[in-house]
């Protein structure tokens, strides 16, 4: 029987394991203000920092940000490139602050499209951060789900050669490890900010059991406040990866 690898109930203690957001309402924060798309993302940061140090003090362990999606590239050429530089400043400015905090950096997504000195600066500081561990930030830059799934399992057939002949060996656990976040933990709340419903090909796979969160705060407006009402909400879910109410409260008794 072919059963998802997502088995076990996680512990919903007060506060999620891993968070995962998508960032989005900066272009129609700025508009709201008569400001140009860019005032949103470079206001955006701000909120990146607030993020960063909530989820850490709160005990968060995994905080994964949406910063910029396979699909952003068709946006106007001088919005890209504010959004590059956006990336290039704050890899240069954040990193002894990260430091400070415990924050582990990883940069995941195809980054072979980014300029080499973005690419060497995101190298650099993965290297820096490498021995922290109180929270592990995650910047998906270039990133799709379905570029995931796709390099996950052209990474495996590399490897297991023998699995294109008989593919009746391929199940969920061996493409798992592939996947450009394996060393962490599935998601357990996504939230996306300005009001759009959708996963916008975010971490696709990994979010099959995630609890979702939408608000209608623009991501330049979020802060502490609006973090702590998303885990208010997490902590009245009751997550049953298909189970029924009954066995979920006969798992959390024994
Ligand atoms: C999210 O804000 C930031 C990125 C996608 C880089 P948007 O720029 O999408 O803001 P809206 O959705 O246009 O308001
Ligand atoms: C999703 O936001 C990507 C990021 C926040 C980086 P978009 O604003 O690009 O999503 P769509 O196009 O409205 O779905
Ligand atoms: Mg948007």
């Amino acid at each position: 029987m072919a059963i998802s690898s997502t088995r076990e109930i996680p512990v919903t203690g007060a506060i999620p394991t891993h968070v995962a957001i998508v960032m989005d309402g900066n272009g129609r924060w700025a508009h709201a203000r008569l400001l140009p798309r860019t005032a949103g993302h470079a206001k955006g940061v701000q909120s990146v920092r607030r993020a960063v140090e909530t989820c850490g003090a709160a005990g968060v362990k995994y905080l994964t940000l949406f910063a910029f999606s396979s699909e952003n590239w068709r946006r106007p050429a001088d919005e890209v490139s504010l959004l590059m530089r956006l990336f290039v400043q704050a890899l240069e400015r954040e990193v002894a602050r990260l430091q400070e905090q415990g924050v582990r950096l990883h940069v995941v997504g195809d980054l072979s499209a980014f300029e080499p000195k973005l690419q060497e600066l995101i190298a650099q500081a993965q290297e820096k951060t490498a021995h922290n561990d109180k929270l592990h930030l995650t910047i998906a830059a270039n990133y799709g789900g379905r570029w995931d799934i796709l390099q996950a399992t052209r990474a495996l057939l590399l490897a297991r050669p023998e699995l294109a002949a008989d593919p009746s060996g391929l199940d969920e656990t061996s493409l798992a490890p592939y996947l450009s976040m394996a060393w962490a933990p599935e998601p357990d709340l996504f939230i996306r900010t300005g009001g759009e419903q959708r996963i916008s090909n975010f971490l696709i796979w990994q979010m099959a059991y995630t609890e979702l969160y939408f608000t209608e705060c623009y991501w330049p407006d979020f802060g502490e406040e609006e973090l702590h009402k998303s885990f208010e909400w997490y902590r009245t879910r009751e997550r049953r990866f298909g189970r029924t109410s009954a066995q979920v409260h006969a798992v959390a008794k024994s």
